[in-house]
C-alpha cells in the first residue's frame, strides 16, 4: 500500500494574519510535498492547526481589550479561508483549544512524570514591581546572551533561533513599562532534556539522518555538542492548556510544550472522524511510516531537539521526525520582514487581488530553501508574465487553441502512432530504439519530458522543489522552442499530417506539464487536465505520464494565466511602503 507519509506543518500563532514569510516558509514546501505523495498514491496525512496559547494571544487580546478566544476564533477562522483560496490542502487544521488535545497533552505530560523526565522545581520567575506581575515569555524583552540581538524575549531569540530562560537575558525589561524586573520564587515542571542529549546526538548523526538539510542537521549538531539544559515547562499565566495536578491552578502549560503535542493530538482526531480511532497508528509507527515537519528556521531547536526529546521519553515506539526540511527567511523588497513595523504582505491582501498559482509559483521559484530569498512585486510581476504567461501559459494557449480550431476540437493522430505509443508513457523504455521511425526533434521532446518526470520525482522526494520547479519549467521552454521550429501553423498550408504529427508531441508534453507542475500550480493544472479533455481530478489520474490519446476530445481552452499590468509594481510598492512603519 504504499509510503504512510505524515506531514506535520507548523502551528501558525492565531493572533494575526499569514503572511508571505509564512506562506513561502512552512505553508507551502509541505502542500507541493503533500500533493505530490498523494499523486503517487502514497498514503498522506497532512495536519497542523492554530497555536491558541500562550503570551502571543494574550497580549493581542490584552491590546484590543478583548478575551484572548475571541482573538484565537477569529484568526482560526481566518486562516481556514485562506487556506482554501490558496490551496493548501490540509488533512486536517485544527487548533490547540480543542478537549482532545488537552486530553493528549496532559496524558503525555503525567506519563513524562512518571517517568521522571518531568520534575518539580523552582524557578526565579520575572516580576514586575510596577505592573505588578509575573513577565512570562513575551512578557519580557533584553539582550540574546547567544547572539547579542537586542530583541531577544524571554523564551527564544528570533535572530538566532536559540531558545532562552528569562533569566539568561541581559538587561531584562518589562514588554509594557520598560522596568527592570525582580525575580520571584514560583514552583514549576520541568523537562529533563538533558536526560536525552546523548541520544538525541547518536540519532542525529548516527542514525539515518544525512538526507537532512546540512543547515538544519548542523545547527542541531552544535546546539546539542553545547550542551542542554532542563527546561521549565510551565507558566505563571491563565491562559493555555491547565496542569493535570491539583495545587497548580493558576498556572499553565508552556505554550511549546504543547504545541508540538499537537502533531500527535491532531491525528489522533484525525483517526476519530475517520470513525477508527486506532488509526493514529498509521503515521507513527512502523519502517512504513516517515514523519517530515514543515517550518520556518525559527523552529528548528523545537522540531530536532525538544520534540524528539520527548517523544522518547514519552513512547520510544512513536518515530521521531524522519526529516525536518526547515527553510530560511523571506525578505521583502530588500528588507528584512517585520510583522510589528507592517513590513510585510499579508495573504488575505494578496488573495482579494490576485489568483492563488502566480503567487504559489513566485513562491515556489524562489523559496527560501538554503539561502534567504526576496520578495519584490516588480519581480511577481515580472515572473508572471514572462514564465507563467509567456513561456508555460503561451506553451499550452497556442498549442490548444490552433489544436482546437484546426482538429475539430480533438486530439489528431500522429502517423506513427502505432510504432511508438508503447514506449509513449512508460517511463522505463526508451524511446531512442525506435528513433529511426521518428524524427529526432520529436524523439528528443519526447526524451526530455520523460527525464523531467524522472528528475522531479527524485527532487521532489528529497523537498528540493525550487530545483523541481525550474526543471519543469525548462522543458515548458524546451516545448516552446520544438514549437517554433516545427511550426505547425505554417506546416499545415502544405502537410495537415507533419501538423498533426507535431502538435501531438507538443500535446503530450503539456500533459506531462500538467502533472509535473500541479503540485505547485493545482488549479491551472486542473483546468489544463480539463481542457485536454480528461475527466475527474489530475491528483487522482497519478504520478505517472499519461498522454491524451488520439481522438480525445478537448474543451475550448482559456487562457491558463493572464498578463499583469506592469504599472502594478509601484502601486503595490507604494501601498506597502505607505502603511508601514519602516
Ligand atoms: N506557533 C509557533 C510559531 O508561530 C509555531 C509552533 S509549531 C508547533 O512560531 F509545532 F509547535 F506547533
Ligand atoms: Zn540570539
Amino acid at each position: 500500500m504504499g509510503e504512510r507519509i505524515f506531514i506535520g506543518v507548523a502551528w501558525p500563532y492565531a493572533n494575526g494574519s499569514l503572511h508571505l514569510g509564512q506562506i513561502a516558509g512552512a505553508y507551502l514546501p509541505p502542500d507541493i510535498f503533500a500533493r505530490y505523495h498523494r499523486m503517487k498514491g502514497n498514503q498522506v496525512l497532512m495536519v497542523s492547526g492554530s497555536d491558541q496559547h500562550g503570551t502571543p494571544i494574550t497580549l493581542r487580546a490584552e491590546r484590543e481589550g478583548v478575551e484572548p478566544g475571541t482573538i484565537a476564533a477569529r484568526y482560526h477562522q481566518e486562516f481556514l479561508e485562506s487556506w482554501q483560496r490558496l490551496g493548501i490542502s490540509f488533512d486536517l487544521f485544527t487548533s490547540t483549544g480543542t478537549a482532545n488535545h488537552t486530553r493528549v497533552v496532559q496524558e503525555v505530560f503525567l506519563a513524562l512524570l512518571k517517568k521522571g523526565y518531568i520534575y518539580p522545581g523552582i524557578v526565579s520567575q520575572p516580576f514586575c514591581p510596577h505592573c505588578q506581575r509575573f513577565l512570562t515569555d513575551r512578557y519580557i524583552g533584553g539582550t540574546c546572551p547567544y547572539c547579542r540581538s537586542e530583541k531577544a524575549r524571554g523564551d527564544q531569540c528570533d535572530d538566532c533561533g536559540k531558545p532562552l530562560n528569562a533569566a539568561e537575558l541581559i538587561q531584562p525589561r518589562c514588554s509594557f513599562c520598560g522596568e527592570a524586573p525582580e525575580f520571584k520564587d514560583s514552583e514549576h515542571f520541568f523537562l529533563k532534556l538533558s536526560a536525552f542529549q546523548d541520544d538525541l546526538l547518536d540519532w542525529v548523526k548516527k542514525g539515518k539522518n544525512d538526507h537532512w538539510r546540512q543547515n538544519v542537521r548542523n545547527f542541531t549538531i552544535s546546539y546539542l555538542e553545547g550542551g542542554l539544559n532542563d527546561r521549565a515547562i510551565t507558566r505563571d499565566i491563565g491562559w493555555g492548556v491547565p496542569l493535570p495536578l491539583p495545587g497548580f491552578e493558576g498556572k499553565r502549560i508552556y505554550v511549546w510544550f504543547e504545541a508540538v503535542i499537537g502533531y500527535l493530538s491532531a491525528t489522533k482526531e484525525w483517526a476519530q472522524s475517520c470513525g477508527n480511532e486506532e488509526k493514529w497508528h498509521d503515521f507513527w509507527q512502523g519502517d512504513k511510516a516517515k514523519g517530515y515537519y514543515f517550518i520556518g528556521k525559527d523552529n528548528i531547536i523545537f522540531h530536532t531537539v525538544i520534540w524528539p526529546a520527548m517523544l522518547m521519553g514519552y513512547d520510544p515506539d512513536l518515530n521521531p521526525p524522519y526529516d525536518v526540511p526547515a527553510n530560511e527567511f523571506l525578505t521583502i523588497e530588500g528588507k528584512k520582514l517585520s510583522t510589528s513595523r507592517n513590513w510585510a504582505v499579508w495573504l488575505p491582501d494578496y488573495l482579494s487581488r490576485y489568483d492563488p498559482d502566480p503567487l504559489r509559483y513566485l513562491l515556489s521559484i524562489s523559496m527560501p530553501e538554503t539561502s534567504d530569498t526576496d520578495f519584490s512585486w516588480s519581480e511577481f510581476i515580472r515572473r508572471n508574465n514572462d514564465e507563467l504567461v509567456a513561456t508555460y501559459g503561451n506553451l499550452v494557449h497556442r498549442v490548444l487553441t490552433f489544436t482546437y480550431r484546426k482538429f475539430n476540437g480533438c486530439v489528431p493522430e500522429h502517423s506513427r502512432y502505432d510504432d511508438f505509443s508503447m514506449y509513449l508513457d512508460d517511463l522505463n523504455k526508451d524511446i531512442g530504439t525506435i528513433r529511426p521511425n521518428m524524427d529526432t526533434l520529436s524523439a528528443d521532446m519526447i526524451e526530455d519530458a520523460k527525464e523531467a518526470f524522472r528528475d522531479m520525482d527524485s527532487l521532489l522526494s528529497r523537498c528540493q522543489f525550487r530545483q523541481a520547479i525550474m526543471g519543469a519549467m525548462s522543458l515548458a521552454q524546451e516545448a516552446n522552442r520544438y514549437l517554433d521550429m516545427k511550426s505547425p501553423w505554417k506546416v499545415i498550408k502544405e502537410d495537415r499530417q507533419a501538423a498533426a504529427d507535431s502538435l501531438y508531441v507538443a500535446l503530450c508534453v503539456i500533459s506531462h506539464l500538467r502533472k509535473l507542475l500541479y503540485p505547485f500550480l493545482p488549479f491551472s493544472s486542473q483546468k489544463l487536465h480539463e481542457y485536454l479533455g480528461f475527466a475527474g481530478g489530475v491528483e487522482d489520474d497519478g504520478w505517472r505520464l499519461h498522454s491524451p490519446a488520439p481522438g480525445q476530445k478537448l474543451l475550448p481552452p482559456e487562457p491558463l494565466f493572464s498578463k499583469l499590468d506592469e504599472g502594478l509594481a509601484e502601486e503595490e510598492s507604494n501601498r506597502l511602503r505607505q502603511s508601514s512603519s519602516e
